[in-house]
């Protein structure tokens, strides 16, 4: 049966007369008709408190947004997740990545498979390398011992690796070196390895489907290093580990499939950093630290899958952002982690959220008319509110923003943890209140001052609070936003587990990097803006100075 679109869903009707009738209404009244608010607008679940207070909505709006969820389905699409059916409908898949987060013994069955055993082996597989590596067992091709760990991936096999990485150095063992090789720009690759010692480097070629043209262009770059600087093919052995779902790529690259981690085809890349994808991150905190970030996952997830929605983080976040995003008009979500350690967060979500619900057709193929997944972006607080936060508060546009903080900090000195936070609540409060004309007057402003100085409020934010940044309060965290978007792209009826978008750039840049490098003059068919850029990049290329065009 054809689901009803969304905006003719009773819900959604509903929630239109009812934006129509107070969506205008300001936070400064709602906060004053209900002394009880700040707390009564909150949720907490798994060692995450969720502030909701301030974004503009009533008991109304979120009763209306719950009918709307329970209408798109959200329940037994969850359900269904759970169940291991092919919600990936555009591409016939599963979505499993509850399972690798499954405790042992539990049950989840894909196409007839029990999964969770199989997390398990690869899990305790993974756990057996690492500690041989970090306890010195494991060692190069001249005998001496793993120091660096170079993890080579893009999108899913990156952002989360580097992500869980900065946000756990905490625990990591600082005697090893980790980095992280992206990008085709052969900077990368070349900053990254300028300082190690090949005999004591380990690369992680981290790609699920093994063909991406940039991991492999790497990793090639890697192997071509590696062998020169040790001056012996067999060194590839003990200095290239594989992580992919695809054994025979990764055997006709010439890494052993022994020293490979597999995972599945219901894993999404940007879902995957629980995975064998994670095993740089099990390398710098451990096998015990790992595991305790998967139990972070998984109690979220039992939380997600169980928690009445008005009490269920992921979806209450979830369902805001939908009302943000239909109702308030907002095009972009603004994420700040008050942690340094979290500083590759946002990155990490930006894949997470947009390549997920960044979609301009339903489920059934049919296109939307109504936005979509919002841009996601941000910058850990509070190095943000000395650039852009300038436009959070008095610019056009109205960006919604979470403020991600701890209790404790890491690295406790002096006064620095009271300043950060009290800039947290100060953000949110000034966020949502503003500054008018009459309390400036007050204050005894200039004149010439007042227009400049008022900041009308009204600017919703989510306030994000753990004790401690853990590696089971990670697991949470991105557990918390996976699901959050699952919440979001079932309202919006997508697909949030393929990104077909990705491909056509792919398949052009395939196409034209032989006329980029051929020594004969292309015969170039293209339209006229890319076959004059080709035409100067090639008469470019090969001089060494810039005087071409003189
Ligand atoms: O191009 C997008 C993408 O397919 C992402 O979804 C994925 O995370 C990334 O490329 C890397 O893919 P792989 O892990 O297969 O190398």
């Amino acid at each position: 049966m054809t689901p009803t679109p969304m905006r003719q869903r009773k819900g959604w009707k509903q929630l239109e007369a009812h934006y129509l009738a107070s969506g205008t209404r300001h936070l400064r009244e709602f906060f004053a008709e209900d002394p009880e608010r700040g707390t009564r607008l909150s949720a907490e679940a798994v060692g995450i408190y969720l502030d909701y207070s301030k974004n503009r909505v009533s008991d109304e709006t979120l009763r209306l947004l719950e009918e709307l969820a329970d209408e798109s389905g959200l329940g037994e699409r969850r359900n269904a997740m759970f169940a291991g059916e092919h919600i990936n409908v555009s591409e016939d898949r599963a979505v499993l990545h509850v399972a690798l987060r499954a405790p042992k013994g539990t049950s989840l069955v894909v196409d007839g498979v029990d999964v969770v055993g199989e997390v398990h082996e690869v899990l305790e597989r993974m756990s057996a390398f690492a500690e041989r590596v970090r306890s010195g067992e494991w060692t190069g091709h001249t005998g001496r011992p793993i120091r660096n760990v170079v993890n080579i991936g893009i999108g899913g096999s990156d952002l989360g690796p580097v992500m869980a990485y900065e946000a756990l150095r905490h625990y990591t063992r600082r005697d090893l070196t980790f980095r992280f090789v992206s990008n085709v720009d052969a900077t990368d690759f070349v900053e990254a390895v300028r300082d190690l010692e090949a005999a004591e480097t380990l690369f992680i070629i981290a790609s699920k489907t093994f063909t991406t043209l940039e991991t492999l262009t790497n990793a090639r770059s890697a192997r071509a290093w590696l062998v020169e600087q040790l001056g012996d093919e067999a060194a590839v052995a003990r200095h290239f580990v594989a992580v992919s779902t695809n054994e025979e790529k990764v055997s006709d690259f010439g890494i052993d499939t022994a020293n490979m981690f597999g995972f599945w085809d219901w894993v999404g890349g940007r879902y995957s950093m629980d995975s064998a994808i994670g095993f740089s991150t099990m390398l710098a905190i451990g096998p015990e630290g790992f595991y305790e970030m998967l139990e972070g996952f998984h109690a979220m997830d039992e939380h997600f899958r169980t928690a009445p929605f008005r009490e269920n983080l992921p979806v209450v976040l979830g369902m805001l952002t939908v009302w943000n995003r239909e109702f308030l008009g907002c095009e972009t979500v603004g994420v700040m982690p008050y942690d340094q350690y979290l500083k590759r967060l946002p990155a990490y979500l930006q894949q997470l959220t947009m390549e997920s619900n960044g979609k301009h057709v339903t489920l059934e193929g049919t296109v939307v008319d109504y936005p979509t997944g919002p841009v996601f972006w941000g910058e850990p607080g509070t190095n943000g509110q000395h650039s852009f936060f300038q436009l959070i508060h008095q610019g056009t546009s109205i960006i919604p923003v979470d403020l991600i903080g701890f209790a404790r900090s890491l690295n406790p000195l002096g006064e620095h943890h009271d300043l950060l936070m009290s800039n947290v609540f100060a953000q949110a409060q000034a966020l949502a209140f503003g500054v008018s004309e009459a309390e400036l007057r007050a204050q005894g402003r200039p004149e010439r001052e007042i227009a400049h100085r008022v900041m009308e409020g009204n600017r919703p934010t989510n306030v994000l609070l753990g004790e401690e940044l853990t590696p089971r309060l990670l697991g949470s965290l991105i557990a918390l936003y996976e699901h959050s978007v699952f919440t979001q792209g079932t309202i919006w009826g997508v697909d949030s587990y393929d990104q077909w978008g990705v491909e056509l750039g792919k398949v052009l840049a395939s196409a034209i990097s032989p006329a980029l490098g051929s020594d004969i003059e292309p015969d170039l068919q293209y339209d006229s803006s890319t076959n004059a850029l080709i035409r100067r990049y090639r008469a470019h290329k090969n001089k060494g100075g810039s005087d071409v065009d003189r």
